[in-house]
C-alpha cells in the first residue's frame, strides 16, 4: 500500500494575528510519497529540492520523527513499518511553513494508509511538535491551515482550540521571497517579550476587525485592520527594502502587505487578482534592480 500527499504553503500570522492566524494558499506545497513496508521502522528513502539540507536520519528528520511519534502514540512503533520520499517545492527558511507542509503531508501519510485511526484535530498536537523540532517553538498557524485549508484560527494552544474562519471569495494573495535566509528561530528570538498596552489594544482592536471582515466580507475592514504594530517593526529589519515593497504594494492598491509568517517572504493581500499581481511585479522589479533574486507566487487564500 502506498500514498501521495499534498500539503499547502500557508502564510502565518496573516499580519496582524501572530501565532493565532494563518492560511493555506494553492501552491506551493510540499509533497510526501509513503510506502508500506514488511519490516517495522520509519525511513527516509529520499528527500527532493532541498539542496541536501534536510537530515536523512530518520530521528532528525521532522516529517519521519512525527510518524514516530504517532505511530508510538497509536503502540505501532513494533508493528508498522513505511519508507518516506520526501519532494519539496518551496525553499525552506522562506516563511512559508515549508517544515510545515512536510509534516503535515507526512502525518496525514500515515493516517490514511492506517485507515484514518485519527480524526484531523486529534493529528494537530503531532503536527505542533514536528514545528516545535523544526525551530523549537510550537507554534500552530502555519499547520493548522496546511492541514485544515483555509484561513484558521488558534483561539487557544492549552489545550489546542482551532477554529476555521470563512473565506471572502475574492481575496487573493500575492508573494514574494526575496532570497535571503531568514530561520524562524532566529526571527522569534528577535521580538520583545513585552509590549505596551497601547499598542496591544491596537493590535486586538485589528484581530477582532479582520475576523469581522472576513465573516462579512468587507473589504475596507479586512484592509484597516490588517496591520501589525507588535512584531513587524522589529522583524521587518531583517527583510531587505521591506518599506519600499510596502510602498509599491500600496500603490499597486491592494488592501494590505506585511511579513509572511517570519519572513523573509512577504504578502500582499487583495481583492481580486490585479492588485496582488502588479504589486508583486513593480516588488520584483525592484529587488531585481537591488541584485536580490526573489519568487513570486500568486494564489487564492
Ligand atoms: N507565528 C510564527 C512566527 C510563524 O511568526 O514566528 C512562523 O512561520
Amino acid at each position: 500500500k502506498e500514498v501521495r500527499v499534498f500539503a499547502p504553503a500557508t502564510v502565518a500570522n496573516m499580519i496582524c494575528g501572530f501565532d493565532i492566524l494563518g492560511f493555506a494558499v494553492d501552491h506551493p506545497g510540499d509533497e510526501v510519497f509513503m510506502e508500506r513496508k514488511a519490516e517495522p521502522g520509519v525511513t527516509i528513502r529520499s528527500i527532493q529540492g532541498d539542496d541536501g539540507r534536510l537530515p536523512l536520519d530518520p530521528d532528525k528528520n521532522t516529517v519521519s520523527a512525527c510518524v514516530k511519534m504517532y505511530l508510538a502514540h497509536l503502540g505501532l512503533s513494533e508493528e508498522v513499518g513505511v519508507s518516506i520520499d520526501l519532494i519539496k517545492h518551496m525553499p525552506i527558511g522562506s516563511g512559508l511553513g515549508s517544515s510545515s507542509a512536510s509534516t503535515v503531508a507526512g502525518l496525514f501519510a500515515i493516517n490514511t494508509l492506517l485507515g484514518e485511526p485519527l480524526t484531523k484535530a486529534e493529528l494537530m498536537p503531532f503536527c505542533v511538535e514536528g514545528e516545535r523540532l523544526a525551530c523549537g517553538h510550537g507554534h500552530a498557524d502555519n499547520v493548522a491551515p496546511a492541514l485544515m485549508g483555509g484561513i484558521t484560527l488558534i483561539r487557544g494552544y492549552e489545550p489546542l482550540d482551532i477554529i476555521n474562519l470563512p473565506v471572502p471569495e475574492d481575496l487573493v494573495a500575492g508573494i514574494v521571497f526575496p532570497q535571503v535566509d531568514v530561520p524562524t528561530r532566529d526571527a522569534r528570538q528577535l521580538i520583545k517579550e513585552k509590549v505596551a498596552l497601547k499598542d496591544a489594544v491596537t493590535q486586538w482592536g485589528n484581530i477582532a476587525g479582520l475576523v469581522s471582515g472576513l465573516f462579512t466580507s468587507d473589504y475596507d475592514l479586512i484592509s484597516r485592520s490588517m496591520e501589525d504594530v507588535l512584531i513587524e517593526p522589529t522583524r521587518s529589519i531583517l527583510i531587505p527594502e521591506f518599506e519600499v515593497m510596502r510602498q509599491l504594494a500600496l500603490e499597486a492598491g491592494v488592501l494590505s502587505f506585511g511579513i509572511s509568517g517570519s519572513g523573509p517572504s512577504v504578502v500582499a493581500i487583495s481583492k481580486g487578482k490585479e492588485a496582488a499581481q502588479k504589486a508583486i511585479d513593480a516588488i520584483q522589479a525592484h529587488l531585481n534592480q537591488q541584485g536580490i533574486e526573489s519568487f513570486q507566487y500568486l494564489s487564492a487564500v
